[in-house]
């Protein structure tokens, strides 16, 4: 996704870790302009994820980043756009307390890490940037993808988890959640 600024003066890293501060690069926290842009790739993303899941509101967006402790990934292609750069992609994730059943039907509360929103642009999908930034995620908060839960899991992301993970077998919820065996296994031993 093109935006008509430097991404590359806004994200300096392939890779930006965002929280609630919503600072990426050097200059970020200093210069409001940057952060005005910043603000923008952040909307302009998470609209354009909530229109390709269909959804009548983002559920991505700067000011929504600003108010709760969620961790968004922003992964940029800096060579594109003669040299300013574009933005890729998100993946989005925070702790939600959740109610759970596992495969005996029986309640278990916890608090694990969930994939709110993840998305990479149209014309850019299939092409490994998804794997990328989740690998990513994954090493930084050293997490196994079984032991997350799923907001929501458009059937591309259900794709995406089986073909790179073979995460397969998921264990039925009433909430909109998706977890998958794996994380009932040794449960006790997790967070
Ligand atoms: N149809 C079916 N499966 C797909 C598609 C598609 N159009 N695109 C990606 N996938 C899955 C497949 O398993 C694919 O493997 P294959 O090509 O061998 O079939 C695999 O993802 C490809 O892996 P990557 O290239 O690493 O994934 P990508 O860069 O496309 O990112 C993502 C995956 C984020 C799901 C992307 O396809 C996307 O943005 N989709 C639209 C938005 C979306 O559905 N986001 C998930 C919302 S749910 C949530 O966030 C909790």
């Amino acid at each position: 996704m093109e935006f008509p600024f430097d991404i590359n003066q806004i994200f300096t890293e392939r890779i930006s870790v965002l929280d609630q501060n919503l600072v990426a690069g050097r200059w970020t926290a200093t210069r409001p302009d940057l952060q005005a842009n910043l603000a923008t790739v952040i909307d302009e993303l998470g609209k354009a994820s909530a229109k390709a899941q269909q959804l009548t509101a983002a559920v991505t967006s700067a000011s929504k980043l600003q108010t709760q402790r969620h961790q968004l990934y922003l992964l940029k292609d800096g060579e594109s756009s003669s040299g300013r750069g574009a933005a890729v992609g998100f993946l989005k994730v925070g702790h939600k307390k959740l109610f759970l059943l596992d495969r005996q039907g029986v309640h278990v509360e916890a608090e694990p890490l969930c994939v709110l929103d993840f998305y990479i642009a149209e014309n850019l999908q299939r092409h490994g940037y998804g794997l990328e930034l989740f690998d990513f995620m994954l090493q930084h908060k050293s997490v196994e993808p079984g032991r997350m839960a799923y907001d929501r899991p458009s059937p591309k992301l259900l794709s995406f988890l089986e073909k790179h993970y073979s995460l397969t077998q998921n264990v039925p919820q009433v909430n909109n959640f998706v977890v998958f065996e794996d994380f009932f296994f040794n449960r006790a031993a997790v967070q």
